[in-house]
């Protein structure tokens, strides 16, 4: 071999050892990214998402990134990667578990595989609006503690730091959408959730899950014709400039169960543990703080646009979507969910 070659050899060596550590996230199952000028350790923290830095998704995982780099003087880096940067709905799970990205936030449907009964967030009109999110998914209700205390999640690795909100979907399509009749025949994109697809089957559409990413796409191909989710989602994916018509429904939720991989906890020092732990609840804060502003931005933008037509739902228009799913829809993941919760939801639906 030549000299020149082996450099190259020995090159293309380094860079593969420096991707295998990369992807298999350093010391301690977490990034351990060596030392800081005063000698003490320092631990890199990747936080992946799907939605854009505007959103109250993304606006929150900015601030947490700002406020615990400062609170720990650097001894946690956080890398936050926005928009399926590094990863998407179809890997996020699988990399959390191993440890190749420490932190998330995935809506509460992305779980249903590996912990079902979050899908009780999914269930439509939960809410009458946001304001009512704190105090139906506080810690000590039945909902709170299907999510703060998840032994599911436990058992994947995963240590529930919060919920965050997008705040309350709306249904997006290329027609007038006021009964449910008026879905009928059609197909919806829907985040891969069973409750959500006996959702929209009860309404009459046809559910399709496609990954985050993919919707705008899926849309302007019209491989689906509508889907339902958050002004500030629709917006930041520029789903509604593919869409004529959005129903301002506020039928359900999408919520974002904050999660790290426990390795990469356990391996911090207490202090470290602590202030991430203090900073992930004031992130929190901060994201609840902002999501009705961030979403009423994003349909201003969406009306002064003017290709999109809103129509707010009438009380009775509601009423009619609501009579078809509840309680039958919750009846049918009693089970699933847990007795206790969906009696706890339906004395609260009144
Ligand atoms: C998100 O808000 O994280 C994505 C929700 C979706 O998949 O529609």
């Amino acid at each position: 071999m030549s000299n020149r070659n082996s450099l190259r050899t020995l090159a293309a060596l380094v860079a593969v050892a420096s991707l295998t550590l990369a992807g298999c996230g350093g010391a301690r199952g977490g990034d351990s990214a060596g030392g800081s000028a005063d000698g003490e350790e320092t631990f890199t923290l990747k936080f992946s998402h799907v939605t854009t830095d505007t959103t109250p998704k993304g606006a929150a995982a900015l601030w947490f990134e700002e406020e615990l780099e400062k609170r720990t003087d650097g001894r946690i880096d956080v890398e936050v990667y926005s928009n399926s940067s590094l990863y998407g709905d179809k890997d996020e799970m699988q990399a959390i578990q191993q440890n190749s990205v420490q932190m998330l936030a995935p809506a509460s449907a992305k779980f249903t595989t590996v912990a079902p009964a979050l899908q009780v967030l999914d269930l439509p009109f939960l809410f009458d609006g946001p304001e009512d999110i704190p105090t139906v998914a506080a810690p000590d209700t039945e909902v709170g503690k299907a999510i703060f205390a998840n032994p599911d999640l436990e058992a994947k690795k995963m240590k529930v730091l919060g919920l965050w909100d997008s705040g309350m979907k709306q249904i997006h399509s290329n027609n007038l959408t006021e009964k449910p009749e008026d879905m009928k025949g059609k197909k919806y994109r829907i985040q891969p959730s069973d409750v959500l697809k006996s959702q929209i089957e009860a309404w009459g559409g046809h559910a399709e899950a496609i990954a985050f990413a993919e919707v705008y796409s899926a849309l302007q191909q019209g491989v689906i014709d509508g889907g339902e989710n958050t002004y500030s989602n629709i917006e930041s994916q520029k789903m509604h400039t593919v869409q004529s018509n959005i129903a301002e429904s506020n039928h359900g939720y999408i919520g974002y169960i904050l999660v790290v991989n426990t390795d990469f906890f356990d391996s911090l020092p207490t202090d470290l543990q602590d202030t991430l732990v203090e900073v992930a609840e004031e992130a929190s804060t901060y994201n609840r703080d902002n999501v009705t502003s961030i979403n009423d931005a994003s349909k201003k933008a969406i009306e002064e646009e003017g290709s999109t037509e809103i129509n707010v739902w009438t009380d009775e228009q509601r009423q009619a979507f609501k009579d078809v799913v509840v309680p039958s829809l919750y009846e049918e993941y009693r089970e699933l969910i847990g007795s206790e919760i969906i009696d706890e939801l339906l004395a609260n639906q009144g």
